[in-house]
């Protein structure tokens, strides 16, 4: 067949995917067309870096407090790279995501890497994966979803975590909510005090770590909080 006609369309306009699902009443709805319309290119999927993020990485090598056991989660993991870096750790890691078109990509990237891999929904989680994890690794996911689930998001994110268990989040912030309230997402940017909804979910905050707010005034932030209770 002539090379042009095996040609594949460009992937859509990821906002243009964003509001049809929205609109909808589909506020995960748009991320499997997206990885799908991708077909196997991380170029066009906006946020892949194909590297675990640094805050991670430093996190692991210098933990801010040490998780009880090694049981890992990581919500939202996308194509992999922030659970493969904690395998590497010596952790037990789930990794599960809503997209199974993200799952399937990170598990043929990291096939010999020890990942349980999953295709589970954050906010509809399966039984067997709340309160098991000593670590919980949430990394840029509640940021993509849009304020309506961003409670419960959080809320979800905090039940994955067993007592005495360590949460970590890597999340856009406004540096105040007048910047939030004027933002265009997705990203949607989390506003300071929204933060509070982990605190209604039971956690404890050890750390928020961040540079300054950028010329946006939205800064990236890492917080780590913790679940009181036996180890
Ligand atoms: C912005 S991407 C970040 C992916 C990855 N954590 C990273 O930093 O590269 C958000 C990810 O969260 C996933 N996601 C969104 N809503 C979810 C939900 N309700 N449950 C599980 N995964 C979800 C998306 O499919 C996507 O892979």
């Amino acid at each position: 067949m002539p090379r042009f006609l095996r040609r594949q369309p460009p992937p859509a306009d990821p906002r243009v995917l964003v509001e049809e699902h929205l609109e909808a009443g589909r506020p995960t709805g748009w991320f499997e067309p997206l990885y799908a319309r991708a077909r196997g290119d991380a170029g066009a999927v906006p946020w892949a870096e194909l590297t675990a993020h640094p805050y991670v990485v430093d996190w692991l090598d210098d933990p801010v407090v040490a998780p009880p056991g090694r049981r890992a989660v990581v919500v939202g993991c996308g194509l992999g790279d922030d659970a493969a870096e904690l395998a590497r750790h010596d952790f037990e890691v789930v990794a599960f995501d809503v997209a199974p078109t993200a799952v399937a990509w990170a598990q043929k990237r990291f096939r010999r890497t020890p990942v349980e891999w999953r295709v589970a929904d954050l906010l509809d989680l399966p039984d067997d994966l709340v309160g098991g994890f000593d670590l919980v690794v949430e990394v840029r996911t509640v940021q993509s979803l849009p304020g309506v689930v961003r409670d419960a998001a959080m809320h979800a994110v905090g039940t994955l975590c067993a007592p005495g268990g360590v949460v970590v989040a890597v999340t856009l912030v406004a540096g105040s909510d007048a910047v939030s309230r004027t933002w265009q997402g997705p990203p949607w940017v989390q506003s300071p005090s929204e933060l509070a909804a982990y605190r209604a979910a039971g956690l404890e905050r050890v750390a928020l770590e961040h540079p300054d707010p950028d010329e946006r005034g939205v800064m990236e932030v890492r917080l780590t909080m913790r679940r009181p209770g036996p180890a």
